[in-house]
């Protein structure tokens, strides 16, 4: 048998491949998993190299079969599509491949090659949803921009009509019109301001801690709600500070925490209500079209009712909400903060636990 050195050098050359590359023994023993292997189940060398193979299918019938087959030489290759089971995470735990089995030189070591074939396609739903939501985005703006300029005119014209009608018999009567008039002009402007945010404001950038960020929202969320509502820290201290607006952020931070808030309603009159904040490091993370080395995640989770399934897909469009007298422009707003940072949010959620998961690449 190979000790662990000279199986490593006989295959080092797999380690520049970007397809994920293991070699095993026909009972699924891993002796070797080349460095993209690793990246994509975010385990150490070591790790990878103790467990077996069959650990990381979801389901093992079809790999079985293909292995056997390679090693008692009925075929000499075999492909099949399969889910791999990676890494302690929440999130993506599992990932579509493209799996080939075949023989090598020699008849105790089967080569197992493994393409993320839906990575890709998931890269590409991902950048098309982020160009859509650009594309909504501008929309909204220019048709914000659009309503802004006559409703000056309306209110100013309202005002004037007010006036003119102070003096008459009719005034105070028609006066209620007038401000009612004024009133809406002015909704509407308030909704108006808010589409058009925070494009208007210029970032101010510094350093900034995620840390500092969480506690400051968690101060005004404990504020808002003093009795029923725990809010847990669970806190990766080693995370480093990073370029951005820090007040940006924090109101990111805040609209989703205070949706999570909005959405505990029930438990917190029933006094069991629980939002964690959770920060992460995170490797070799792709947003948008662009891969970063080093990440960190907050992870905003509630153990609310979760996001009502008729708006899930949507939240992050301006407008869609799924409470009364809501804006929907919370997440919007939220969204695009992060995304100026480079960022991006993202939200996964069932009854019982929501969460929603800011990625911000780090220096
Ligand atoms: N943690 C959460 N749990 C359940 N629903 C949520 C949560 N966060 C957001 N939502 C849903 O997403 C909708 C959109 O949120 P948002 O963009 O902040 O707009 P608004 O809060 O004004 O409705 C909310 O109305 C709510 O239905
Ligand atoms: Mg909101």
């Amino acid at each position: 048998m190979n000790d662990d050195s000279s199986a490593y050098a006989a295959f080092a050359a797999f380690d520049s491949l970007a397809t994920m590359v293991a070699v095993v023994r026909p009972n699924g023993e891993c002796e070797f998993a080349n460095a993209a292997f690793e990246t994509a189940m975010r385990l150490s060398r070591r790790a990878v190299q103790r467990s077996q193979l069959f650990d990381w299918f979801a389901d093992t019938a079809r790999l079985r079969e293909a292995m056997d087959g390679v090693a008692r030489n009925a075929y000499s290759s075999s492909r099949f599509d399969a889910l791999l089971r990676r890494g302690p995470r929440v999130h993506e735990d599992l990932l579509p491949v493209h799996v080939i089995v075949s023989q090598t030189d020699d008849p105790q070591q089967l080569l197992v090659e493994l393409i993320e074939n839906a990575q890709q396609t998931r890269q590409d739903r991902d950048e098309r949803k982020l160009d859509q939501v650009q594309a909504t985005k501008e929309l909204i703006r220019n048709l914000a921009h659009e309503i802004k300029n006559p409703l000056g005119g309306i209110r100013g014209a309202a005002q004037l009509l007010a006036l003119e009608l102070e003096p008459t018999d009719m005034g105070p009567e028609l006066q209620e019109y007038t401000s009612v008039i004024i009133h809406e002009a002015d909704r509407l402007q308030s909704l108006v301001d808010r589409l058009l945010a925070p494009h208007r404001f210029a970032q101010v950038v510094g350093d900034v801690n995620i840390h500092e960020v969480c506690e400051r929202v968690r101060s005004v969320i404990l504020a808002e709600y003093p009795k029923g509502l725990r809010l847990v820290r669970d806190y990766d201290t080693s995370l480093p500070d990073f370029r951005g607006d820090r007040e940006q952020l924090i109101q990111a931070v805040l609209n989703i925490v205070q949706n999570a808030a909005q959405a505990l309603q029930a438990r917190i009159a029933a006094g069991d209500a629980q939002i964690t904040l959770r920060t992460r490091v995170a490797r070799q993370v792709t947003i948008g079209k662009q891969r970063w080395r080093l990440a960190l995640e907050l992870h905003i989770e509630d153990n609310g009712p979760g996001v009502p399934a008729e708006i899930r897909d949507r939240i992050f469009f301006p407008l869609v909400s799924g409470r009364d007298g809501g804006s929907g422009l919370g997440l919007t707003l939220s969204q695009t903060i992060v995304q100026q940072h480079q960022g991006m949010i993202d939200c996964d959620s069932e009854p019982g636990r929501t969460d929603f998961r800011i990625t911000l690449p780090l220096p």
